[in-house]
């Protein structure tokens, strides 16, 4: 698995119908919040991704009972019987830390280590674990390893995050859930996939209000029960097969799809010279003319642009007529593609947070390597519409987000390969 690579031969425009991959961002802690749950949890449209597997890996590590078959995942946690998770498996994917809020609201207590930095810079969990503090749980962090007890069981308080951070929300959500009394957290994160989460947990029995607002509210309950749950689509990556189908000058209907989810970054496909329908569930997107740059691009928390789409759509507008300018205010270190992206024959200039593209005619293929998950699909992206054939190695980090990648390309008249 670790030496494949994609090869992409590009000039070949993207034209035909796409179904958009259940949310990754969704599906990741509605897995973990499964454990909290009596008896059997199913959750369709559950995206085929490696990290979907690594938290298969985890659960069941945990004494739970998983089975994934044809994007369904069934969890029986009745077997559980372990707060700790090694580290190796917290280092498989960096949204383990989930787990803390899972374990704590399942049984009290948990052992995680420290899941550190990552190709985006360092990831500091201090929040996640002041607000477990503030719920009542002790946290020892020694050596790298967490231990957050609450023997006494977690109880609800008002707390107020001084960032909206989406795993901090999600991990206050599936603490409290469970908690004894209401929990309020002010100024949490409003994305859609904590919206899912709430849901998810609401027919298991919760009681949670206010998801997607900056305020939510959690009333605490005994027990929660399994329930079957369709996971929401992925932005995202619609997001993606969107930017592949502009970077090829080609068309694309994206089905399956909440165009709402999609707000914040169709405006931009349409500040580009893109035409864009949106029609039931679907999003189509014509971008056979010239590509225009477009204002600066400022990536916010939700609902503003999606710091997850900024690689991306990056791709696209080092082609674009002009010059655009992106604000990555999210991560510290979100430009580590630029590097392959200038490989290709793109005009970037990085000054601290702001990235200036001077739209070129052309992209040239090159020997690229995948800096982290976005980061390597912009590659693709950029490949897709260049001259010339583009090889793509650390693919691994591509198919921790993107179900069968290639084939979804392919499909659309791409041509890839995974060799
Ligand atoms: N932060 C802190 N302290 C904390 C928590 C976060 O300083 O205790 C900082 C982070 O360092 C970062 C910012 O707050 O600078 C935002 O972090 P947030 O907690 O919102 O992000 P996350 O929960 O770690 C999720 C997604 C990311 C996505 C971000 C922002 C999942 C599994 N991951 O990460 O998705 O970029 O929210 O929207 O939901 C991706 O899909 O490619 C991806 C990286």
């Amino acid at each position: 698995m670790q030496n494949q690579k994609l090869v992409i031969e590009g000039g070949h425009k993207l034209s035909g119908e796409v179904r958009v991959q259940g949310a990754k961002n969704s599906s990741l802690p509605i897995i973990a919040a499964s454990l909290m749950c009596q008896g059997e949890t199913v959750l369709k449209n559950c995206p085929a991704l490696s990290d979907t597997y690594a938290s298969c890996r985890i659960l069941t590590h945990l004494g739970c009972e998983c089975r994934f078959s044809g994007n369904t995942l069934t969890v029986k946690p009745d077997g559980l019987n372990s707060y700790e998770i090694p580290d190796d498996l917290m280092h498989e994917m960096r949204s383990s830390i989930i787990y803390m809020g899972a374990l704590l609201g399942a049984c009290g207590k948990c052992c995680l280590s420290f899941p550190g930095g990552c190709e985006l810079g360092p990831r500091p969990i201090d929040m996640h674990l002041s607000a477990m503090k503030k719920m009542g749980a002790s946290v020892k962090d020694e050596f790298g390893i967490i231990e957050c007890m609450a023997d006494k069981g977690l109880h609800g308080t008002k707390i107020t995050l001084r960032y909206p951070s989406v795993g901090t929300t999600e991990n206050i959500i599936l603490a409290a859930v469970k908690a004894k009394g209401e929990t309020i957290i002010v100024n949490a994160a409003r994305e859609p996939e904590i919206v899912d989460l709430a849901l998810f947990l609401n027919k298991c029995g919760g009681k949670i209000k206010g998801a997607g607002n900056s305020t939510v509210v959690i009333e605490g309950v005994e027990k929660l029960h399994g329930c079957m749950h369709y996971i929401m689509p992925d932005r995202i990556a619609a997001a993606t097969y969107i930017s592949a189908a502009a970077s090829t000058n080609g068309e694309i209907n994206i089905i399956g799809i909440d165009s709402n989810l999609c707000d914040s970054f169709i405006s931009v496909f349409e500040q580009m010279g893109c035409n864009v329908y949106i029609y039931d569930g679907c999003i189509y997107v014509n971008a056979k003319k010239t590509l225009k740059s477009v204002n600066k691009i400022i990536t916010m928390p939700h609902p503003g642009f999606p710091t997850d789409a900024q690689a991306i759509v990056m791709a696209v507008l080092c082609k674009a007529e002009g010059n655009s300018i992106f604000e990555e205010n999210i991560f510290e270190n979100r430009y580590r593609h630029v590097d392959a992206l200038v490989k290709m024959g793109a005009d970037i200039k990085v000054i601290g947070k702001v990235a200036v593209i001077n739209g070129v005619k052309k992209l040239y293929g090159a020997k690229v390597s995948a800096t982290d998950l976005r980061g390597g699909a912009a590659m693709a992206v950029a490949g897709l519409g260049a001259e010339g054939t583009t090889e793509i190695s650390d693919i691994s980090h591509i198919d921790r987000g993107y179900e069968n990648f290639e084939s979804v390309i392919a499909s659309m008249g791409g041509k890839i390969k995974r060799i």
